[in-house]
């Protein structure tokens, strides 16, 4: 297939772009480099531009005979979107709206999409399913759960059919280590504790240990990023086959505290990474944990880092080979 695919030089995105390439598809990527790094791509046709701009999606859909289009372009931080909403309603809404009417002027029929587990909120129950209560808790969260809802119409309308994922805690790097996660500012854990062991921080600062979980911080389900890539080409090809529009979780159905993710860190890396105990972060639920037993069933989704130790050791190589991130 000749696949486009949206924020690709992104965390994920790029990850995505490399599993389509390994898998002999075309590749296209549209990215405005807003968050994500050219050196991200391991190859594919870069065009630098913003979905919001009508022109360059023109360009791409007609230069290119596209068959089916993944979509991470997002702005994706939580506490950003607290006090920024705006910003991730229009951004994150309006450009998927952009790019839907673009792919209807070309015709083009099956998206999958970057969804979250921050579309649930607070969860009623663990493991989460897909028919959960939805009700997010921030704004980022509230502008995925709107696009899910506006593609359900766009499928009636124009038959566009989709698959929206739900990531619950992406982490990881490509075993080749030549991709990882790069975000400027860092927020996530498994970043932020390698961040730690290389000396570029004195200390992790653990948000809270008095939740209502076993060792009192907080429990979540850490997914490596290779293993969300191959289940969006599952759901592709499924939705190629005739597969109805549909939403699933997307998680390794195991939940690792802070302090566990900590001490895998420090087994991993052999170096006693500092931590501190600090207020809680505003916004944080105390357990989240994927039901992805739908994925697994109707995508024939196999995640295959699925262990924590091989999540962090994934990571850590990348950390280690790119003590500043990508080139700046
Ligand atoms: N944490 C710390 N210290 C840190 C950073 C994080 O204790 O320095 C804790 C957080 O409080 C949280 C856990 O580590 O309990 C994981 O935090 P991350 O920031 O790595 O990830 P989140 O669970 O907050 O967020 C992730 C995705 C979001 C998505 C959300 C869905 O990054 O995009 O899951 O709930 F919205």
């Amino acid at each position: 297939m000749n696949i486009l695919v949206c924020g690709g030089a992104g965390y994920i995105g790029s990850h995505m772009v490399a599993y389509l390439l390994e898998n002999g598809h075309d590749v296209v990527i549209l990215d405005n480099l807003q968050t994500g790094h050219k050196d991200s791509l391991l190859g594919g046709k870069l065009y630098i531009g913003d979905l919001k701009d009508n022109e360059i999606l023109d360009k791409v859909f007609t230069e290119n005979k596209i068959d089916a289009v993944i979509d991470f372009a997002a702005n994706s931080l939580v506490g950003e979107s607290v006090e920024n909403p705006l910003k991730y309603f229009d951004n994150n809404i309006g450009s998927t709206i952009n790019l839907l009417e673009a792919m209807n002027r070309h015709n083009i029929k099956y998206i999958v999409f970057s969804s979250t587990a921050a579309t649930y909120g607070e969860p009623e129950n663990i493991p989460i399913l897909e028919q959960d209560k939805t009700f997010p808790t921030n704004p980022y969260g509230e502008s995925k759960l709107a696009v899910e809802k506006i593609l359900k119409w766009c499928d009636k309308a124009y038959g566009i059919k989709y698959t929206a994922l739900r990531y619950f805690n992406a982490c990881g790097a490509h075993i080749n280590g030549n991709i990882g996660e790069d975000h400027e500012p860092e927020s996530h854990l498994i970043p932020i504790i390698l961040q730690a062991a290389l000396g570029k921080r004195e200390k992790i600062m653990i948000f809270g240990d008095d939740y209502n979980t076993e060792d009192g911080t907080c429990v979540r389900d850490y997914v490596h990023v290779s293993d969300l890539a191959s289940a969006h080409l599952l759901a592709l090809k499924r939705l190629k086959n005739g597969g109805e529009s549909k939403i699933y979780n997307l998680g390794n159905g195991k939940g690792f505290s802070v302090k566990e993710v900590v001490d895998v860190a420090r087994k991993v890396t052999g170096i006693n990474i500092k931590a501190e105990i600090a207020a809680r972060r505003a916004g944080d639920p105390a357990t989240l944990i994927a039901s992805s037993e739908k994925a697994i069933k109707e995508l024939g989704w196999e995640p295959k880092f699925n262990s924590l130790e091989t999540i962090i050791e994934t990571a850590w190589k990348w950390h280690k080979n790119h003590l500043n991130g990508y080139e700046k």
